[in-house]
């Protein structure tokens, strides 16, 4: 656990040698990356943080944006003596790599934007985060939960019922006040087109081919912006590639990694 800004956040710290952190999905904790620490953890050190209001980290009323999450991550590394690292994360946790990328560029050593987009929210979108905060805040997780499931998983593929399960009990979990501000803040992200085109880092972009929240295309709008880029596309999975393709998401991370610098290893 460390504290920051008045709030106490939890982390897991798995390995050794390059550091890693990985951002989760929303309304996810750290526990979605489990297949990375068993696939990833004897290839570099992995830093996981439940985001405030998730997981065993405390919540906050309210999130002035998605840069106090990015700020943060800032400060578990600054607790944990790490300078710079690869900071990646999957849909919300893109979004706050790319407001990490904003804040504290000259941070980063690779970054990974798994099944995410760089733009910001249509209006539509706004109001329909809205909603989601008021659901959480006066009905719970559960009716949240419910409402997100047929949009992140890979209909296409009915074999799917264990991870299916999991990313239920996940979501079902989550703080009504943590889900509440998230909300909010992602509605209120900037465009970060902008950050991508002067990223001096490598990204590695990862879209599930059946992404439905994150499509291929938003994938490719980003590798087209961001100069040292390079795209996966994940046969068969759909928005959670990690949870629902374990083994190809990692292959892509584990090549990522090695293709850094060798100094940056
Ligand atoms: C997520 O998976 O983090 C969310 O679907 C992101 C979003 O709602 O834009």
């Amino acid at each position: 656990m460390i504290q920051t800004k008045g709030v106490r956040l939890s982390y897991e710290d798995h390995g050794e040698g390059l550091p890693v952190v990985l951002l989760h999905a929303f309304p996810f904790s750290r526990q979605m990356w489990q297949p990375q620490v068993e696939g990833l953890r004897g290839d570099c050190r992995l830093i996981l943080p439940d985001l405030r209001g998730f997981g065993t980290s405390e919540s906050t009323a309210a999130v002035e944006s998605l840069d106090t999450y990015a700020q943060d991550v800032a400060a578990l590394l600054d607790h944990l003596g790490v300078d710079r690292a690869v900071v990646g994360g999957l849909s919300m946790g893109g979004y706050i790599t790319l407001a990490f990328a904003r804040l504290f560029p000259q941070r980063l050593l690779g970054a990974v934007l798994a099944d995410t987009r760089a733009g910001a929210d249509t209006e539509e979108g706004r109001a329909a985060r809205e909603a989601t905060a008021v659901l959480a805040e006066t009905r719970g997780a559960a009716p949240v939960a419910e409402q997100m499931l047929p949009k992140l998983i890979n209909h296409g593929d009915p074999s799917r019922s264990e991870v299916t399960s999991r990313m239920l009990a996940l979501m079902r979990a989550a703080p009504p006040a943590g889900i509440a501000a998230a909300s909010r803040a992602m509605a209120g992200r900037p465009d970060s087109f902008d950050v991508l085109r002067r990223l001096a880092c490598s990204v590695l972009v990862l879209v599930g081919t059946e992404d439905r929240v994150t499509p291929p295309e938003e994938a490719r709008k980003m590798v087209a912006a961001a100069p040292h880029s390079r795209l996966v596309e994940i046969p068969g999975a759909g928005h959670l590639s990690n949870l629902e393709q374990p083994d190809r998401f990692n292959e892509a991370l584990r090549s990522f990694l090695a293709s850094l610098p060798q100094r940056e290893r």
